[in-house]
């Protein structure tokens, strides 16, 4: 694994380093390293998997299908593509789609970790389990994860579904991904706290509980 990368101070000169970036072996076969895309001051920041065969061609994430029903879900939060900021758990294709591999994701943290720090959001949403069970330091299932905002170094991360799993699994998947969007609107809207979470999100999410909110550490331990 790299280093941090605190020294460097902005998301477009991490984004030079990462396009030249061969810490792992899905480098020799990349078109594109997918960054990020979308705003340096968002107060959501977006964590997918990693880019598939569209975004490699465009070096942008979530372009494809997956892409389209995102950016869908994210305006029905009033939410559009350009306000949040977007990026992946890996920033390059691996080959056929297959799953990243742990060394794979062990050697992109440090963009990922850096790429959080710069954006600095009051929201983290993974989505999917790669994504969800690399920041919140767990083996536990997307299904099991979802549906709670919890508190992560001073921000909330809320967990959903990844959207091709609603592109297979159809509209209860997709009213899944809608609930825990909406529980990202009322955060950013400030009608959830951490002092106050269960009043306010009990119509959304009934599970969550005060105690439930657990601060959870990012990538091991506390942000270097
Ligand atoms: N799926 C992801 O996880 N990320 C992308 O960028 C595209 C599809």
């Amino acid at each position: 694994m790299t280093g941090s990368y605190r020294h460097v101070s902005s998301l477009a000169e991490l984004s030079v380093i990462a396009a030249s970036c061969t810490e792992c072996a899905l480098s020799e076969e990349r078109k594109n390293v997918v960054f990020g895309s979308g705003s340096p001051d968002a107060d959501v920041l977006i964590v997918g998997e990693g880019p598939g065969q569209q975004e490699d061609e465009q070096g942008l994430p979530f372009v494809g299908r997956s892409g389209q029903l995102l950016g869908k879900l994210l305006l029905e939060i009033d939410l559009s593509r350009d306000e949040v900021y977007i990026a992946n758990v890996v920033k390059c294709r691996p080959p056929r789609n297959r799953d990243p591999r742990p060394d794979e994701i062990d050697a992109c943290k440090p963009y990922l970790r850096r790429q959080i720090e710069l954006v600095d959001p009051a929201v983290v949403v993974t989505l999917g389990n790669f994504s969800s069970k690399l920041l919140l330091r767990t083996t536990t299932g997307i299904s099991r994860l979802r549906g709670l905002a919890y508190e992560w170094w001073g921000r909330y991360l809320v967990p959903t579904f990844h959207p091709a799993a609603a592109l297979r699994g159809g509209d209860r998947v997709t009213d899944d991904i809608r609930a825990d969007f909406r529980l990202v609107r009322m955060i950013i809207d400030g009608r959830i706290s951490f002092e106050t979470p269960q009043a306010d999100v009990d119509d959304v999410v009934p599970t969550t509980t005060q105690d439930e909110c657990t601060q959870m550490g990012l990538f091991g331990g506390p942000p270097q």
